[in-house]
């Protein structure tokens, strides 16, 4: 899992070179490189830390050239050090190659290669490719040949790319399930893992799909089939979003920025055409058994769904970790597997999904990214076109997948009769509301969040603590905690903390309650009466409810009223806001936590 940049230009490109890898920061962050062809050879310059960490000792951008290549990386063979950084060169030197994904048999390529005298430098799986490109070069004394035999080789996945003293004026890639996009500029051709990388240069983009190799020159670009070795012509599509949108816009962070996106975001799907969201209804109603999938967010995304399924269409729909998904469920052909990813790429759900369709089962997924693999290998993707989401943590994202999920239950409660004509009706005039509910959380309960954060983030262990679909946010809020403060933090349900996690309860413990509206009685009643168990052992307690000031609380945000299904959605924003300013005050590294990647391509 990491971020790679390929770029052919009419003049030196060292500079957009380095923006471009520093917008694929989030993908990874342990060390970065480049590598600049010119005509003395290839130069490669690269080190351990985030990119403007590295440009100071190795200063980045002063080779000069017209082609290049540039890698971000998150480790996963070999240990954070500067050998194991990418570029890594071919023996010869005539090869710099990057990547992304995992080459599974490198073990045995490495000792096939030693053995006929290849020494290697790092102990990262990588290597392998610049030494067996080095290799059948020899052998073809052609590049794109020595790509056909290298990729033959390679079991696992990978995007990769390379530039080579052989052929100087080209960058080359290829991809088996890892993410790579072309971006077409006017004087210069590009690729990266992500569309964010070079959004500021060119809008219009040709995506790769697996089993597809490409070179770029300054002025085009061919895309081949690596089986047939057949040109294919791909269609340009041109990206809506703004370079702006990609940037901070005036916040302090992206995380902070993507918070605030969230009335957006959420305007967004609730635009989404009905039509789509009837079809995934209608494909849920028409299944015997549907799983909804997601892993990290994306899987309190669908747990949040589950209790919208059961209270709006009475359908119980089980939710499922994606890691976990091919021991727990039951595929078949009479199987529907739903899932969420805001990247599309995430290696566990895509897993998931390839082994659900590999026994028959239909697929959808609500997907943010454009072109990205689950989008591409589903029956029915709902996009919903929350813009690029750069803080590694997710927010706009998962909220705006939930809405979706909530409409599609109340599109389900419409088709099995479970909510009248009129009722639908009412549900959807409340969710137009959701946008403005989630701005004024914003407006106006910021302020008190922030300084009951501030005031106890030096706590380093919390329950947070919710019953029905307020344990689902709960869990969500805590994983936000977790995540960018690096303080425990442990969602749970309610009811359930009485069977062991009550002994924890201290003075070094904190709880947050997420309470849901006094005329939800019975949900109510049962979660303070969790309140009163913490309160019994001296446990601390900040509590996110709809009533009156109450005394029970040491701590309390109260909400303003809004329907019961709005109700958990602007509890768990005020969780991204406390998980924010907890973190904000730890001095943390907000858009991009320790030991994180924005996409987790890996197994
Ligand atoms: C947490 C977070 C992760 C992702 C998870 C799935 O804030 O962002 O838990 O939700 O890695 O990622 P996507 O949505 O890209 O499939």
């Amino acid at each position: 899992m990491c971020g790679i940049v390929g770029i052919v230009g009419t003049t030196n490109i060292s500079d957009r070179l380095f923006r471009c890898i520093k917008n694929l920061e989030y993908r990874g962050y342990d060390s970065c490189g480049i590598a600049i062809l010119s005509e003395e050879g290839i130069e490669v310059r690269k080190n351990v830390g985030a990119v403007d960490e590295v440009n100071k000792t190795e200063h980045l951008t002063e080779p000069q050239g017209h082609v290049g290549i540039a890698h971000t990386r998150w480790a996963t063979h070999g240990g954070v050090t500067q050998t194991n950084s990418h570029p890594h060169l071919s023996g010869d030197g005539a090869f710099a190659v990057i990547h992304n994904g995992i080459i599974s048999n490198y073990r045995q390529l490495r000792e096939e290669l030693q053995a006929k005298g290849h020494l290697f430098a790092s102990q990262t799986d990588t290597e392998v490719i610049p030494h067996l490109l080095e290799a059948s070069y020899q052998q073809e004394q052609d590049v794109e040949q020595a790509l056909l035999k290298t990729i033959a080789r390679l079991e696992g996945t990978y995007a990769f790319a390379f530039v080579t003293t052989h052929d100087p004026t080209k960058v080359f890639c290829a991809r088996k399930e890892s993410p790579l996009v072309l971006g077409i500029g006017s004087d210069s051709m590009f690729l990266a893992s992500d569309i964010n990388s070079f959004i500021e240069y060119t809008r219009d983009i040709v995506i790769l799909n697996d089993y597809e190799y490409a070179l770029i020159t300054s002025d085009s670009y061919l895309i081949k089939d690596v089986k047939t070795g057949e040109r294919i012509p791909r269609t340009v599509q041109t990206i809506t979003w703004s370079p702006e949108a990609a940037q901070k816009g005036g916040f302090p962070t992206f995380m902070l920025k993507e918070i605030h996106e969230q009335p957006n975001s959420i305007h967004t799907v609730l635009s989404i055409e009905q039509a789509q969201i009837h079809q995934l209804a209608a494909m849920i109603h028409e299944h015997q058994r549907t799983y909804l999938v997601g892993v990290g967010t994306t899987y309190y995304v669908a747990l949040v769904a589950q209790y919208y399924f059961a209270s709006l269409a009475k359908t119980f729909l089980p939710a499922l970790s994606s890691d976990e998904f091919e021991y727990a469920a039951e595929v078949d052909g009479n199987t529907l597997f739903v899932c969420n990813s805001q990247s599309g790429e995430t290696y566990d759900t895509l897993k998931a999904l390839r082994f659900a369709k590999q026994r028959g089962a239909a697929s959808a997924a609500i997907v943010n990214v454009i072109g990205s693999s689950i989008s591409r290998e589903v029956n029915l993707a709902i996009m919903q076109s929350s813009g690029p989401e750069i803080c590694v943590l997710s927010t706009k994202a998962a909220v705006a997948q939930m809405t979706i999920l909530l409409r599609v239950a109340l599109e389900l409660g419409k088709i099995k009769g479970v909510l009248s004509e009129q009722q639908y009706e009412e549900a959807q005039l409340q969710l137009k509301d959701l946008p403005e509910a989630i701005q004024w959380v914003l407006d106006q309960r910021m302020s008190v969040i922030r300084k009951i954060a501030t005031t106890h983030c030096h706590i380093k262990n919390w329950l947070f603590l919710g019953r029905g679909i307020y344990m689902a946010a709960a869990m969500e809020a805590a994983l936000k905690m977790k995540e960018v403060t690096y303080q425990h933090a442990e969602g749970m349900p309610g009811g359930f903390m009485k069977h062991g996690t009550i002994s924890l309860i201290d003075k070094e413990m904190n709880t947050l309650v997420l309470v849901p509206p006094q005329r939800e009685k019975d949900l109510y009643e049962a979660t303070m009466s969790n309140v009163e168990e913490v309160k019994a052992r001296g446990g601390f307690i900040v509590g996110f409810h709809y009533g009156e000031p109450d005394s029970r609380f040491n701590e309390e945000v109260i909400f303003r009223d809004v329907p019961s299904m709005l109700a958990p959605l602007l509890e768990l924003v005020a969780g991204q806001l406390f998980a924010y300013y907890s973190a904000v005050t730890l001095g943390r590294n907000i858009d991009k936590p320790r030991s994180l990647a924005k996409s987790v391509t890996v197994a």
